[in-house]
C-alpha cells in the first residue's frame, strides 16, 4: 500500500490506512499485545457496570474490542474512519464468529454525533485520542455521545510513561527537551498527542464527567530489559501487572492509563426506554 503524501486528515489526526500490518505487530504481537488484552479482560468487568447494553466503539483498529463485547452479547457498532482498518476488523469479527453482532461504520469521532448519535449507554474509545490533532474536543464530542448515566471506556497512551521510557531507552536529550510527540509522518507509531493523566481529569471535570475508575495497562513490562522468556515468567509478569495496575503509585506509570468516565444522570436501566 502507498501512503499518502500526509498522512493527517483535515483535523490533524492520524487515521490508520497503510498502517495496519505494523500496528497489527509492534502493538499486538509478542507479550506487548497479549499482556494488553488479558489485562483488558479482567478489567473491563470489574470497571465497568455491563449487561449487554449496546455498545459504541470509536476508532475501533482491527477490532479486538469489537469481539470481546460481542462475544459477551453486546450488539456493537464498531467507528472507524481507515478503509484498511475496517476491512482488517471484518476479518478478524468473520474469524470470531461474532460479525453478526456488529455494525461496521467508515467514520471519523467528529462525524458521529451525525452518523452516530445515539445516547449511548457504553462507549468504548480505546488508544484513539492521542492520535488527534484536539483530543479534548473529541472527548468533548464522545461526553456529548452518552447518554445520562451513560458510561465511557477510555484509554489513552500514557505522555508520562513516555517520558519515563524514553529516559530507559537513553533517549535523555530528547526527554530532557520534552520532545516526546510523534509528527504522525510515515509509518512512525509515536502518538501526536500523547496525554497526562493531570490533562484527562481537567477536561472530565470541565466536561461534567465522573472519573469512577482508573487503572495503568502495562505498568511494568515496557520498562523491562530483557523481555520474559519462559512461560512461567510471562504469567508472572502477568500477574505482577495485574496486581499493581491499580495500586498507588504504579498505574500512574502504566502505558496506556484505562478510565471510566461516567456522564451523570439517571442510569439508563432504571428509565423505561433503554437510549443506547
Ligand atoms: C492505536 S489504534 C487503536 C485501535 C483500537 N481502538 C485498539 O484499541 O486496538 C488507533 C485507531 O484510531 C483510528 N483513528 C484515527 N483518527 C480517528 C478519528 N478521527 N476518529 C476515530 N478513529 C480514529 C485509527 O485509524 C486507528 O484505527
Amino acid at each position: 500500500m502507498t501512503t499518502p503524501a500526509s498522512p493527517l486528515s483535515v483535523h490533524g489526526d492520524r487515521h490508520f490506512d497503510g498502517l495496519a500490518d505494523k500496528f497489527a505487530a509492534s502493538l499486538y504481537g509478542g507479550v506487548r499485545g497479549e499482556l494488553r488484552l488479558a489485562l483488558l479482560d479482567r478489567l473491563l468487568p470489574e470497571m465497568l457496570d455491563l449487561r449487554g447494553q449496546p455498545l459504541l466503539d470509536v476508532g475501533g483498529g482491527l477490532g479486538q474490542l469489537a469481539a470481546w463485547f460481542a462475544g459477551r452479547g453486546h450488539p456493537v457498532t464498531l467507528a472507524e474512519p481507515s478503509a484498511e482498518m475496517l476491512e482488517r476488523a471484518r476479518e478478524a469479527l468473520l474469524e470470531a464468529s461474532v460479525e453478526r453482532e456488529v455494525t461496521f461504520l467508515q467514520a471519523p469521532l467528529q462525524a458521529l454525533p451525525e452518523r452516530a448519535a445515539g445516547p449511548w449507554s457504553l462507549i468504548a474509545c480505546h488508544a484513539v485520542l492521542e492520535w488527534l490533532g484536539d483530543p479534548r474536543g473529541a472527548l468533548a464530542t464522545l461526553a456529548g455521545l452518552l447518554a445520562p448515566g451513560g458510561q465511557l471506556s477510555l484509554m489513552v497512551f500514557n505522555r508520562d510513561a513516555l517520558r519515563f521510557s524514553n529516559v530507559v531507552k537513553g533517549n535523555l536529550e530528547k526527554a530532557l527537551d520534552d520532545r516526546l510527540e510523534g509528527k504522525g509522518l510515515r509509518r512512525r507509531l509515536t502518538p501526536v498527542s500523547p496525554l497526562t493523566h493531570a490533562q484527562l481529569m481537567a477536561w472530565s471535570e470541565e466536561l461534567g464527567l465522573e472519573v469512577r475508575s482508573v487503572a495503568g495497562v502495562r505498568v511494568f513490562h515496557d520498562y523491562l530489559r530483557k523481555p520474559p522468556e519462559s512461560d512461567a515468567d510471562r504469567q508472572r509478569l502477568f500477574e505482577l501487572e495485574w496486581r499493581y495496575c491499580r495500586v498507588e503509585p504504579h498505574w500512574r506509570l502504566g502505558r496506556y492509563l484505562l478510565y471510566t468516565l461516567v456522564r451523570p444522570g439517571a442510569s439508563p436501566s432504571s428509565t423505561e426506554e433503554s437510549p443506547r
